[in-house]
């Protein structure tokens, strides 16, 4: 495991980080978390449920499309030796890539949840003796740099609809630091969330047993918990929102009542209705996503989709 600092220091500069993120989010005229803040202990275990909630659709079809597709992209890639997934920690999905592409040597999950990082190492450590496998800690905002040599024999693996949580332009640039970091003749299989009915997509992020309502709202209580504050969890409700003009879900945190909330010392006010913005869940056209990669390094060298056209899974390279 690659750790800049002491945990104890590191963890001090984490929570200084935090508490500055959160601060000038809900300093904001719209409110605002960084999705990133759902994945403490308990919000990892409730994105596992999630997976499972009949509702979201995205894991399972996912799941099918790269079972489906798996001794394709070995073909199509017959020296692959390294992954490198970003966002780890995608269970079935990473397991059917990594037991199907015999020619790999190595795994490398990168992700800012150690839970996610220690999960994943594990799982396929278990179904691949023989790989050798390095959990790298970090922000996408930071990808370390890969050693010089070969590229062509690196996949990088964004499952998940992770690009989907980036605004466009973040898209984009997260897309470029990818290729960069990867080297010029490398590949990245990358699952993104394609554009559907809204009845389809409110339900998935706000499902009928309030799963995603309690993963929303975990992030006000590991604020409670790390940050020193206050938040009264049954005066905020979850809301899932089709924001048409950016093709995009949003989720929110809606006060249900004028209230104020401490954070360590600096008090927040919320007018009743008022809302913080957690997270957009972006769903792209085949036409948008090639606009999207357009520019960054990355063509597409083929793309699969499920049969009712939910889901791509696409290969760039
Ligand atoms: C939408 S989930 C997708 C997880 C997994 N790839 C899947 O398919 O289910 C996002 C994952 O990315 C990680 N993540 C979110 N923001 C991150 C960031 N800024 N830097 C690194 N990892 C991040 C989370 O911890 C989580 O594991």
């Amino acid at each position: 495991m690659q750790l800049v600092d002491a945990p104890s220091e590191q963890e001090q500069k984490e929570r200084e980080q935090f508490l500055q993120d959160v601060v000038e989010g809900l300093s904001q005229p719209q409110k605002e978390l960084s999705p990133k803040y759902f994945y403490d202990t308990r919000g990892c275990e409730i994105y596992e449920e999630i997976k499972w909630v009949e509702e979201y659709y995205l894991p399972r079809t996912e799941y099918a499309i790269l079972n489906a597709i798996v001794d394709e992209v070995q073909e199509i890639l017959p020296t692959i030796k390294r992954v490198i997934e970003y966002g780890g920690g995608s269970g079935l999905r990473t397991e059917t890539m990594v037991l199907n592409l015999k020619s790999l040597t190595e795994y490398l999950p990168i992700d800012v949840a150690m839970e996610q990082l220690e999960a994943s190492a594990e799982s396929i450590k278990k179904i691949r003796p023989d790989l050798e496998v390095t959990p790298l800690l970090g922000d996408f905002a930071h990808l370390p740099a890969m050693p010089e040599c070969c590229p062509t024999e690196r996949l990088g693996f964004l499952p998940g609809s992770t690009i989907g949580n980036f605004q466009f332009a973040e898209a984009k640039d997260f897309l470029t630091r990818i290729n960069k970091q990867l080297g010029k003749g490398s590949h990245l299989l990358l699952g993104y969330d394609l554009v559907k009915d809204v009845d389809t997509l409110l339900a998935a992020y706000d499902d009928a047993k309030g799963v995603t309502a309690r993963f929303n709202l975990n992030v006000l209580s590991r604020i409670n918990r790390e940050l020193n504050a206050d938040f009264d969890l049954r005066f905020f409700k979850h809301e899932a929102r089709f924001n048409s003009e950016k093709s995009r879900i949003e989720m929110h945190l809606v006060s249900t009542q004028k209230q104020d909330v401490t954070i360590a010392d600096q008090s927040f006010h919320f007018a009743k209705g008022e809302s913080i913005h957690t997270e957009n869940s972006h769903k792209y056209s085949a036409e948008q996503f090639t606009r999207l990669i357009d520019g960054t390094g990355w063509k597409e060298q083929k793309t699969w989709t499920d049969e009712k056209g939910f889901y791509a899974v696409t290969l760039l390279v």
